[in-house]
Parts: C-alpha cells; structure tokens; sequence
C-alpha cells in the first residue's frame, strides 16, 4: 500500500455489512481518487470477495487463520483472502487475537503469498516484540481508546513516538501505524509527525452521518 495512508476497519459494524458495506466502500474509493489520497479498506470476511472485485483501492481480511487452505471448516486461511480479491490483511487486532507462535507462522507466509501485513500492537512492547517477526507494517492501538473520542495521538503521543523510536531500532524495516479514536485530519497529520506512515481507524468513517464527508476531512491530514 502507499503510503501515507489512511486503513478504514469496517468491523462487524451492521453499517459496513453487505449492501452498506459496499456503498462504504465505493464511498471510500470515491474519496481516495478525488483527494488522491491513499485509502485501504478491511470489510468483513464474507463480503471481501465482492467488494475486492468491485473496488479498485486496496481491500485487506480484517484476520487470518494460521493454517493452510484444506480441511479447516470455518477458518480463513491467507488463500481465502488472496482469492477474494484481497492486498494484505490487519492481524492481531485487539478485538481478534492472535498467539505469536500463529503469528510466527501466518506472517511469512502472508509474505510469500504477497499479502501486505498489518500486525496491531496493543502495548509498545508487544509492538516491539512483533517487530522482530518483520510484518511490514505494526499499527499500535491502545485498547482502552479503541471507538472513543479521544484520539491517541492526543491522549498518549509518547505511545505512538515510543513505538516508533522502539520499532526502528529493533527492525528498522517495519514502517509503523497508529490508531484508537482518529476523528479528525489533525489527528492523521499529528500522527505523521510522531512518525507514523498512517492510521488505522473505524469508528469516525464507519459510524458518521455522511462518511465520504468524515473520510476526506481526515484524508485532508495526509497532506
Ligand atoms: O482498527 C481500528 C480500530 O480499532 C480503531 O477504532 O473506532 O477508535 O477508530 P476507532
């Protein structure tokens, strides 16, 4: 993905699944082509194949399954998602968990794959220490801002630096996201100058009145 760039997680959110999920995304591709912004989107897992083929902005699995396709009823193995339509997928997100001996083994081969890798991070250590299995991109997101008001970069900005300090000296190959309450362009473009390459978000796209209108105010912080 481009970066900087703005990762829209539809969640199960009942205003992001099927028919809403779709209009959501086509708002949010409609967005990034008129902003020119970079835009990635993660809807939920049974509607990523038909908006990975309607949408021509990136569409990530919101989590994947350590396992490989076969007999595993119900799991979603990283083939799923490349067959889908998908660029990449969030893993161990706070709301989804995943153990690191998974995490071991489903990150390179997401790499092999050429799934691009979201990891989340809750804390800065755990940040750190997902750094060394060399996902491309670590997002830290503090649980307890998780669909709040209160943007991390205001609420804990020595989180997000923190993270960043920590992450480029433990593998300076990983480029760092933040996320938990971004609502508004400024706290995109603070979180650029804390030194993330971009935000992961929910809330303040998929719960606003008029999301196109929330997403190209927050896109404006790219700039
Ligand atoms: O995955 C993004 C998310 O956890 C942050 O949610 O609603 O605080 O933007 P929100």
């Amino acid at each position: 993905m481009r970066t900087p760039v703005i990762l829209v997680n539809f969640k199960a959110y009942p205003e992001a699944l099927g028919p809403r999920g779709l209009a959501l995304a086509k708002a949010c591709a409609e967005v990034a082509d008129r902003a020119g912004a970079s835009v990635v989107i993660a809807p939920a897992a049974t509607d990523l194949a038909r908006i990975g083929h309607e949408v021509r902005i990136p569409v990530f699995a919101q989590h994947l399954d350590a396992i490989e396709a076969g007999a595993h009823t119900g799991w979603l193995p990283p083939e799923a998602a490349l067959e889908a339509g998908a660029a990449g997928a969030i893993l161990n997100h706070s709301e989804r968990k995943i153990p690191v001996k998974d995490l071991k083994a489903v990150i390179p081969r997401c790499d092999t794959l050429g799934l691009e890798v979201v990891c989340c991070a809750d804390t800065v250590r755990e940040a750190e220490a997902i750094a060394s299995l060399s996902p491309p991109y670590v997002a830290i997101e503090p649980p307890e801002l998780i669909g709040g008001n209160i943007s991390v970069t205001k609420a804990q900005p020595s989180v997000v630096s923190g993270a960043v300090e920590r992450i480029r000296r433990a593998n300076p190959k990983v480029e760092v996201l933040c996320g938990a309450g971004v609502r508004t362009g400024r706290d995109v473009s603070r979180a650029i100058e804390l030194g993330a390459v971009g935000v992961l978000l929910s809330s303040a796209v998929v719960k606003a009145h008029d999301p196109s209108k929330a997403l190209a105010d927050l896109a404006k912080g790219l700039r």
